[in-house]
C-alpha cells in the first residue's frame, strides 16, 4: 500500500511510503481506512461497501480509457469473501492528459496554495499533477453532493489523490452497464428514459447546477434505470456566465440522441423547462 504521510513541525517535514511487499503485483491492502473521513463516501454507507481493515484490493483490468482518465475494475474483498467490484477512475497526470476541460468550467474556482497556482499557470509537471488532482476532487465533491441530493449517480466510495472509487453501474446481467448511446430501447423505455433525464436535469437545476458535459456517452443504462456519470465539470448555473449555454448544449446533445431513436423531443422545450426551475 502506498501510505503517504506528512508530519509537520517547525523543523522538518517527513514523507514516507510503505509498499505492498507482502502482496503479489496487482494487489494492495484496502485503502478505505487510510484516507480521511471526508475522503470516504457519505452516510448511510451502503451495505455492499467493504469497509474492514484487512480487505484486499485486486486489479481486474481496464474498463475504458478516456480523454482525461482511465476507468479500471477493482475488486475489494475481505479475506475469504467475494467482496465487491468497483469502478476506479484514475485521472491522468503529466503528459498523458489533454486539457479540453478548461477555464469555461473553472471560472470562479480558486487554488489556495500559491505554489500550486503558479505551477498551474506555468503548466509544469507539478502543475499538471495538481490539475488532475483537482479534477478528481471536483468530481468527488460533485458525486457526494449529487448522491446526497438523490440524483442517480454512482455511490462515491472514496477518493485518494487522483483515484476515485465508486459504485460500478451494472446492467440486468450484472455486467458493466452500457452507455446510453449504445442502447436501442423500445418506444416505451425510450420515453421512460427521457422522463428520467428530464427529472435529473430538473433536480440539478433546482440546486443551481448543470452537468456541463452531458451526452449519451455520459449516461449509463442500468436496465430500466439511467445513471449519470463523468461529473468533474459540474457547472454553477448562476455564478458561471457560461452556465446557461452549457445547459443548452447538454439538452441538445441528449435531445438529438432521443430524436434519432424516434422520440420527438425538442432541446429548447427541455431547456426552458429545466432553466425555469433554476431561478
Ligand atoms: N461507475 C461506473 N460504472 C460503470 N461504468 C463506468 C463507471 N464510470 C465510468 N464508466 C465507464 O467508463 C467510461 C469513461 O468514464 P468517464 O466518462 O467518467 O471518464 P472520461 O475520462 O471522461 O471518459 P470520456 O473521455 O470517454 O468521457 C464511461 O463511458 C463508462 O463506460
Ligand atoms: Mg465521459
Amino acid at each position: 500500500m502506498t501510505l503517504s504521510s506528512e508530519q509537520h513541525s517547525s523543523r522538518f517535514s517527513l514523507d514516507f511510503t510503505v509498499y505492498d511487499d507482502d502482496l503479489p503485483d496487482g494487489q494492495r491492502w484496502s485503502t478505505y481506512l487510510d484516507v480521511e473521513r471526508l475522503c470516504r463516501g457519505p452516510e448511510p454507507v451502503p451495505d455492499w461497501v467493504v469497509t474492514g481493515r484487512g480487505a484486499i484490493d485486486t486489479e481486474l483490468g481496464v474498463l475504458k480509457t478516456g480523454k482525461e482518465a482511465d476507468v479500471f475494475l477493482l475488486r475489494r474483498a475481505a479475506p475469504g469473501t467475494d467482496g465487491v467490484v468497483m469502478a476506479a477512475k484514475r485521472y491522468r497526470s503529466a503528459e498523458h492528459r489533454s486539457f479540453h476541460r478548461s477555464t469555461t468550467y473553472t471560472e470562479g474556482r480558486r487554488v489556495r496554495r500559491s505554489r500550486d497556482q503558479r505551477a498551474l499557470v506555468k503548466g509544469t509537471a507539478h502543475g499538471r499533477e495538481v490539475a488532475s488532482g483537482q479534477w478528481a476532487v471536483a468530481e468527488w465533491s460533485a458525486l457526494v453532493r449529487l448522491w446526497e441530493m438523490g440524483l442517480p449517480v454512482p455511490y462515491p466510495v472514496q477518493i485518494d489523490g487522483t483515484e476515485l472509487l465508486m459504485e460500478l453501474v451494472t446492467d440486468a446481467d450484472g455486467l458493466p452497464a452500457p452507455r446510453l448511446a449504445a442502447t436501442r430501447p423500445d418506444a416505451d423505455l425510450l420515453a421512460a428514459y427521457f422522463e428520467q433525464v428530464r427529472d435529473a436535469l430538473g433536480l440539478l437545476a433546482r440546486a443551481g447546477l448543470a452537468h456541463g458535459d452531458l451526452s449519451p456517452y455520459n449516461v449509463l443504462a442500468a436496465g430500466e434505470r439511467l445513471v449519470v456519470i463523468d461529473l468533474p465539470q459540474v457547472v454553477d448555473l448562476v455564478a458561471n456566465p457560461a452556465g446557461p449555454d452549457l445547459l443548452l448544449r447538454d439538452c441538445t446533445n441528449l435531445c438529438t440522441w432521443f430524436r434519432r431513436r424516434g422520440l420527438e423531443v425538442d432541446e429548447h422545450d427541455l431547456f426552458g423547462d429545466v432553466i425555469a426551475q433554476a431561478w
